[in-house]
């Protein structure tokens, strides 16, 4: 089995990071791209975990269809949702089989681009350009090489496990690994990618990169995470992708 099929529930089961409630970042980005966008109309999101963002953007009026590969992730979505009386559709699947429909004006996938080779990005990519509408957006975070190549070796201990950051420099991957105790670590390894780099990967998908918009960066030293960083030091970049 791939390890992107187990690892979020096990990162689940550690942290309860799919429980969580709609923090304000979560607000805060819906509301960007409601603003970008210029209305709301159909989000698709992919990888969209317990539903924080999915809950947001519907909260400001999107019909929002919320995928993902975990077991309880569109249940706690629903939940989410309704405690905010709003509605959320639910996918439970594998974006690179299962069909959500569409078309949709607005994509979204926030934290977890980059499994697998860079055929799979390509084909993921070209997936998400025929579920677009013709005037649609999608917004695809991607992890920058140069963080995770700077922060390799950091370490956060906690009461229940130890998680580390590592960086494959020859595939440029960066890796994040759970050490729970007394049982064995297990690893997520996502491609990063400059925006130069997304440009090429782009070739041949149907989209094209419009902007660049740079995440935030977590300072390990001071523990501080600054929301808004310059790109050559943000962790992830939001790709603004259109219709080639
Ligand atoms: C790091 S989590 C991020 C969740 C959410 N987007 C957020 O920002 O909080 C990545 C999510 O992508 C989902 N995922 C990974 N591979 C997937 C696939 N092939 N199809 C659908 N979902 C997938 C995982 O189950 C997980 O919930």
């Amino acid at each position: 089995m791939h390890w992107s099929h187990s690892f979020y529930e096990r990162q689940d089961a550690l942290t309860g990071c799919s429980h969580a409630p709609i923090h304000p970042f979560h607000t805060a980005l819906a509301a960007r791209i409601t603003a970008h966008r210029g209305r709301a109309g159909s989000l698709l999101e992919l990888g969209a975990g317990g539903g924080q963002f999915a809950t947001a953007a519907a909260l400001l009026g999107h019909g929002v269809t919320a995928l993902d590969l975990m077991t309880g992730a569109g249940e706690h979505t629903r939940f989410l949702a309704a405690q905010h009386g709003v509605t959320v559709q639910t996918l439970t699947g594998d974006f690179y089989t299962l069909d959500p429909g569409g078309p949709f004006d607005t994509i979204c996938y926030w934290d977890g681009f980059g499994i697998g080779e860079d055929d799979e990005q390509r084909q993921l990519l070209s997936r998400v350009a025929g579920w677009l509408a013709l005037d649609g957006v999608a917004y695809v975070e991607v992890y920058t090489p140069w963080y995770w190549a700077r922060h390799a070796g950091f370490t956060r201990r906690t009461e229940r496990y130890t998680q580390t950051y590592g960086f494959d420099a020859d595939g440029c991957r960066m890796l994040d690994t759970y050490a729970p105790r007394g049982e064995e670590p297990f690893t997520q390894f996502l491609r990063c990618y400059s925006p130069a780099d997304l440009r090429l990967l782009l070739c041949g998908t149907g989209l094209t990169l419009a902007e660049v918009w740079p995440g935030g960066a977590y300072a390990p030293d001071a523990g501080v995470y600054h929301p808004e960083a310059p790109l050559g030091e943000a962790m992830t970049f939001a790709a603004v992708l259109t219709p080639a």
